[in-house]
């Protein structure tokens, strides 16, 4: 399929002081578009300049959020390269979503190509400051003009971009993290792993509810017994125990994340004994108790590593490794980082140049 690419005729300017970026605040001049009709299929891909788009009050999305999405960066290597980190795995993702959503699914290396061609024409916003990238949002939303639940017939594929500040301008700071054992994320048989709106309209109270008593994010457990350890906000959660890293098994509830998969092969490739396992809260108490809970860190595009300083279930304070990050995670988020601005040598070939 041909991808057709009509320039702005008015450029933005763009950010001068890159250490102001924040996140997801501003956008690039250009996105891509693509629709799908049934019988057509997905078609008329377009790069256009980024602006608002119309939609009927009436369309679907706004009512029933059949809907998708992903997120991953691009970095500005030294040398002027710029690069995408397994690309490859959010279009995977996405058509997992979409599977579990009835969307129909993408040509995940057509997607690759509208990606690259897109950063391509907007090469220039990729920022290059220590720490900066290009975040990369695609999501697919159903369009129709109607009201009922059903799948649609006429869906809409973007693509936006938006260069985005260092998560850790002063350095890597552990988080407190608040236990919920209230508000649950979801439950095994809905749509926990899937990347779509609803999971996030559902975290939302909970997450004000844990920014009221000071913390920085929720630590999810299971929905059904509210024991098992599930997942961070918008990270995956890793626990090193005793010398082991243990990180909750997908197990069709949590979000199967692109940087959880990435610590988890690096740890192997040391040597590192990791276990993916059913963990209880329980036993993290247990360990904390007996001196055996090394370290905690969450993992996620947003952050890469994050480590965890301090834990909160049901008033039981958890201070981990003094406050302080721990060797595990900042060897990973070295390594990860490292990999990602072209520093450190793709020994996993996991950067894709655009
Ligand atoms: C709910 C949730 N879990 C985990 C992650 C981490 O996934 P990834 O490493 O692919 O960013 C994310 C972020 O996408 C998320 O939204």
């Amino acid at each position: 399929m041909n991808i057709s690419i009509t320039r702005t005729a008015a450029p933005k300017e763009k950010p001068k002081d890159q250490s102001k970026l924040g996140f997801g605040r501003i956008f690039t001049d250009h996105m891509f578009v693509m629709d799908y009709n049934e019988g057509e299929g997905w078609h008329d891909a377009r790069i256009v300049p980024y602006g608002p788009i119309s939609l009927e009050p009436s369309a679907m999305i706004f009512h029933y959020g059949q809907g998708i999405f992903e997120g991953m960066k691009a970095y500005r290597t030294a040398d002027g390269r710029t690069l995408l980190f397994r690309p490859g795995k959010n279009f995977e993702r996405a058509n997992i979503s979409n599977e579990r959503l009835c969307i129909p699914p993408i040509d995940e290396d057509f997607a690759l190509e509208a990606l690259k061609e897109l950063i391509r024409v907007d090469i220039d916003w990729v920022p290059t400051n220590e720490g900066t990238s290009l975040y990369v949002r695609p999501f697919i939303i159903a369009v129709d003009p109607q009201l009922g639940v059903h799948p649609a017939s006429h869906y809409l594929f973007m693509i936006i971009l938006s260069p985005v500040g260092a998560y850790y301008p002063e350095g890597l700071n552990p988080v407190k993290i608040y236990v919920e054992d209230d508000y649950v994320r979801a439950v095994k048989g809905g749509i926990g792993f899937a990347k779509t709106p609803g999971n996030y309209a559902a975290s939302i109270r909970a997450q004000e509810k844990a920014a009221e008593l000071k913390y920085t994010q929720v630590l999810w457990l299971d929905g059904v017994e509210r024991k098992y350890i599930e997942e961070v906000g918008t990270m995956n959660v890793f626990f090193v125990i005793d010398g082991t890293v243990v990180t909750p098994a997908l197990n069709g509830s949590i979000l199967a994340g692109v940087t959880r998969d990435s610590s988890i092969q690096l740890l192997k490739s040391w040597g590192v004994k990791v276990e993916e396992r059913k963990l209880g809260i329980r036993e993290v108490y247990d360990a904390y108790n007996s001196g055996k809970l090394d370290e905690v860190f969450g993992t996620g595009t947003a952050a890469v590593i994050s480590p965890v300083g301090e834990l909160n279930w049901e008033n039981h304070i958890m201070t981990i490794n003094g406050g302080k990050i721990g060797p595990i995670s900042q060897k990973l988020y070295d390594s990860i980082t490292g990999i990602q601005s072209g520093k450190l040598p793709d020994t996993m070939g996991w950067t894709v140049e655009v």
